[in-house]
């Protein structure tokens, strides 16, 4: 429970509350956004970031602990592969067992193209099942695709593809009908209308849920869609290196099973990366919201065959991960505790901002409150400002919150927190890759033959992702990539497999003076160490 600092903080918190549910703090201009983000938002802490010095985007500057894991040894360049030894043949090879990857295979599988799944945990174990607030679309009378747009272009600082960007939200409302008909239960009024809500940056209310678990009810009939459909999953087994033809074109790749070791060869016509994102690489020390599998793989698969990544240093730190109790440490507070009117309250009951300014704002604002003005609350990992909860029912009526955030309230009372009466602690966690591979309309990336989906994409958000665009972009990118790689892989013959990109890859590291031992893709974080390491 909290401790007597935290508890006399609530108190200024609760001295302030009825003056605060009147008001609706200001919003701030251009400039102030732009000096805020420059001094507090980790993206712009030059120190942590090194340029690279070989592949496609030789000369960026991407987070160290990515650099690291770019300009490493593949897990292969040892050994022998007998690439004429073929374990699985397949039409179109996905990568990835979250909501991009589970997409593509029924729309490549619809498409009469033969598909297989490989993931290095289970189907399911991927940042979708952890997406809580819900996924936007805009199909309300007051809205539309253009507004959407507007938004989503704000958000992302102008630097979003226009062409990706336009794709997102012209598609998004049939997005939402597709999983609708597949049976996800969003909420719904008596009438049968969807509910929706704001977000952070959003203009209309355009979020769609299933109460504060959208992603895992999304995965749940994406899943059973899948498993319904018989199309192949190979589970617990990662893909380590992709395996290309004599032309170049992606062909297949390397699989490692994650209990025994061995190597195997899987061969395809077209192949989709959709391995998500990259929390649990912890850039600058940060906790994330994100599952036990997240460690950029897919980056580092496509760099290594010369794909190339945009805005690879764009991070997204979630400004409302748990800050206490250190159990659930970085886990995700959802975005939709602000949009159903909850403040953020410093340790003295001041509200520091609007609640519901885009993400990289309030995640600058947060640690501004508590690095330079100290008016953060004392943690065991740091501090925190408050997420002044009980506002909720206040606003919308008794039950609110058990109502449409029932996740979120079983979490905390675990802990003995009732979030209904006593505001929780929050400070910003690692959550979403902004960047990743770059892609054409197609969902293919420069590889011929390589496609990307989801998390792993880069550009559809620019610099700045808004909340709910990303279940949008696993579905509208991960069906088109699944559309398109089946339609592709008709017009394939195989030719003959080869791994020489990957002599290749060390003779850059190589004549670029890299030496290390690091080995990549990382596959699974690892947070013990033996002393004699
Ligand atoms: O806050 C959230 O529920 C997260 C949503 C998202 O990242 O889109």
């Amino acid at each position: 429970m909290y401790t007597q600092e935290m508890l006399d903080s609530v108190k200024k918190v609760e001295a302030t509350r009825k003056e605060r549910l009147g008001m609706e703090p200001r919003r701030m201009t251009a400039e102030e956004k732009e000096t805020l983000l420059n001094r507090y938002h980790p993206d712009y802490r030059q120190e942590n970031f090194s340029v690279l010095k070989i592949g496609p985007n030789k000369g960026d500057k991407v987070p160290d602990e990515l650099a690291v894991l770019l300009q490493a040894n593949s897990r292969v360049k040892d050994l022998d592969i007998d690439l004429t030894k073929i374990d699985y043949d397949t039409d179109v090879l996905i990568i990835g067992g979250g909501g991009a990857g589970a997409s593509a295979a029924i729309e490549a599988d619809e498409a009469g193209a033969k598909v297989m799944m490989v993931t290095k945990l289970r189907i399911g174990d991927a940042n979708t099942m952890m997406a809580e607030g819900g996924i936007q679309a805009a199909d309300k009378e007051n809205d539309s695709p253009a507004i959407h747009y507007l938004d989503a272009l704000g958000g992302g600082h102008y630097a979003n593809d226009p062409k990706l960007l336009h794709k997102l939200v012209t598609e998004g409302p049939s997005a939402v009908k597709w999983l609708n008909d597949l049976g996800v239960m969003f909420d719904k009024a008596a009438d049968g209308t969807m509910i929706t809500t704001h977000g952070g940056g959003t203009s209309r209310k355009r979020m769609h849920a299933a109460k504060d678990y959208s992603g895992a009810e999304i995965m749940r009939v994406l899943r059973d869609e899948v498993i319904n459909r018989g199309i192949p999953v190979v589970d617990f087994t990662s893909a380590v290196e992709l395996i290309l033809d004599e032309e170049g074109r992606a062909a297949g790749a390397v699989l490692m099973n994650m209990e025994t070791g061995e190597y195997l060869v899987a061969r395809a016509k077209t192949v989709i990366i959709a391995t998500g994102g990259a929390g649990r690489l912890h850039y600058q020390g940060f906790p994330t919201s994100n599952h036990y599998g997240a460690t950029a793989d897919g980056l580092i698969l496509g760099y290594r065959v010369g794909a190339e990544l945009v805005y690879a240093d764009t991070i997204q730190y979630h400004p409302t991960g748990v800050a206490f109790p250190e159990q659930i440490f970085g886990a995700l507070v959802t975005e939709k505790v602000r949009s159903l009117g909850a403040m953020l309250v410093n340790a003295d009951g001041e509200a520091f901002m609007h609640p519901l300014e885009t993400r990289d704002v309030c995640a600058a604002s947060i640690i501004r409150e508590c690095k330079d003005r100290k008016k953060g609350v004392s943690t065991v990992e740091g501090s925190g400002v408050w997420l002044d909860t009980p506002m909720i029912d206040m606003i919308h009526g008794e039950g609110t919150i058990e109502n449409r955030l029932p996740g979120m309230f079983r979490m905390y009372e675990k802990y003995d927190i009732d979030m209904r009466k006593i505001p929780i602690l929050v400070y910003p966690t690692l959550h979403y890759q902004n960047g990743g591979l770059k892609i054409n309309q197609e969902g293919l990336t420069d590889v011929e033959n390589l496609y990307a989906a989801g998390e792993v994409v880069g550009g559809i958000h620019g610099r700045n992702r808004l909340m709910g665009n990303s279940l949008l972009d696993i579905i509208v990118f991960g069906r088109n990539a699944g559309k398109n790689a089946a339609k592709k892989s008709k017009t394939i013959k195989p030719g003959k497999l080869t791994l020489s990109h990957v002599e290749k890859f060390a003779k850059e590291m190589e004549d670029a003076g890299i030496k290390t031992d690091c080995v990549s893709p990382k596959l699974l974080p690892k947070y013990t160490h033996r002393k004699d390491e």
